[in-house]
């Protein structure tokens, strides 16, 4: 079995897999997000604090199953840099404790392989991974070959919702917030400009769009708030979609997979599925419980890793904020 944790933002969680069967025998999450909501957004150094309570208190409960482990797999990168160090540090001392090897994960892969929880890999695959802290597209062989082929060059699709429900007072995370104020609301009643519509670059930007839902919310009562959040999200996703048309011309989708916290949107499964159609390509989503942040999809990576043999030291496991892919 591989212990794994994930530490990278505001959620704290330990999984425990089996590596023969690709099992997942125990999965604790705690999130913050109450603690965090009166902010608006995640605090790091508040985030630091609660992953040094809540962790040790899941690492208990899996006691009973230290003497099967096999390795400990951690996600090191990306992520907040006060956030990754408490599941690092937790992860080098079962290391020394228990005399297994360590595992660093990517948070990224972690998404991507959020496909796969209990299942065998199926590449490759077209990924859009959208999250608190990416919007990225990319096109996946295998474990070892990523290729990022878009990504956002300001805010990412997620963020952009929590600080729009930040503007309108909504509390954290936003997207939920915001979808559900949406519903059965106006999504052409605000004109806001798609972002990037006549740039030839493969890339999303969400900083613009931001700012003119900001304007357009001083300048409105509340009761204006759920149809400002329907055009918002209707303009956020017909960007996506936008990029996306134009690139399937050039490279059509055969397998294309949405996962990410924001992967959770229905819109935005709606309006991918509608953009699939013509090419008949298959649509991969994670189960919803595993989008948003958690160890199940840092002990699925550390499966595939851990039959590689891709085992870091004490020494080698550094934590790197910035990502890589
Ligand atoms: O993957 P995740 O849990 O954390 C990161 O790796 O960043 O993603 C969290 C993000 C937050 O920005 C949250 O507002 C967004 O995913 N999110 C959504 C929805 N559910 C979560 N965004 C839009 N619509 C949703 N239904
Ligand atoms: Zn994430």
């Amino acid at each position: 079995m591989i212990l794994s944790i994930e530490s990278s933002c505001d959620d704290s969680a330990i999984a425990i897999t089996e590596i023969a069967t690709k099992k997942l025998l125990f999965h604790k999450k705690i999130s913050q997000e109450l603690e965090h909501s009166v902010y608006g957004g995640v605090v790091p150094e508040l985030a630091a604090r609660l992953h040094a309570e809540a962790l040790p208190r899941i690492l208990e409960e899996c006691a009973p199953y230290f003497q099967d482990l096999k390795a400990v797999a951690v996600t090191s990168s990306p992520g907040l840099a006060v956030t990754l160090i408490e599941g690092v540090t937790m992860a080098k001392a079962i290391a020394v404790a228990l005399k297994i090897p360590l595992i660093g994960v990517n948070h990224l892969i972690g998404h991507i392989y959020s496909l796969f929880i209990e299942k065998e890999v199926a590449f490759p695959l077209t990924v859009l991974l959208v999250s608190g802290g990416h919007t990225q597209v990319m096109e996946v062989k295998n474990l070892h070959d990523i290729k990022t082929v878009a990504k956002s060059m300001d805010d990412s699709f997620g963020e952009s919702f929590d600080k729009v429900a930040k503007m309108m007072d909504l509390g954290y995370p936003g997207g939920p917030l915001i979808q559900e104020l949406a519903k059965g609301a106006q999504r052409k009643r605000y004109n806001f400009t798609i972002p990037l519509l006549h740039s030839s670059k493969f890339a999303f930007s969400y900083s613009g769009l931001k700012n003119a839902v900001r304007l357009a919310v001083a300048e409105s009562d509340t009761e204006d708030y759920k149809d400002i959040a329907a055009s918002f999200e209707h303009i956020a996703t017909t960007h996506l979609t936008q990029k996306l048309k134009k690139y399937f011309k050039e490279v059509p989708p055969q397998t294309f997979a949405i996962v990410g916290g924001a992967s959770a949107n229905l819109y935005l499964r709606e309006q991918i599925e509608e953009l699939l159609k013509p090419y008949k390509a298959k649509l991969l989503l994670s189960e919803l419980h595993y989008c948003s942040d958690n160890a199940a999809m840092i002990g699925r990576v550390a499966v595939a890793m851990y039959e590689e043999r891709m085992f870091s030291t004490l020494e080698s496991l550094k934590i790197t904020p910035r990502s890589n892919i």
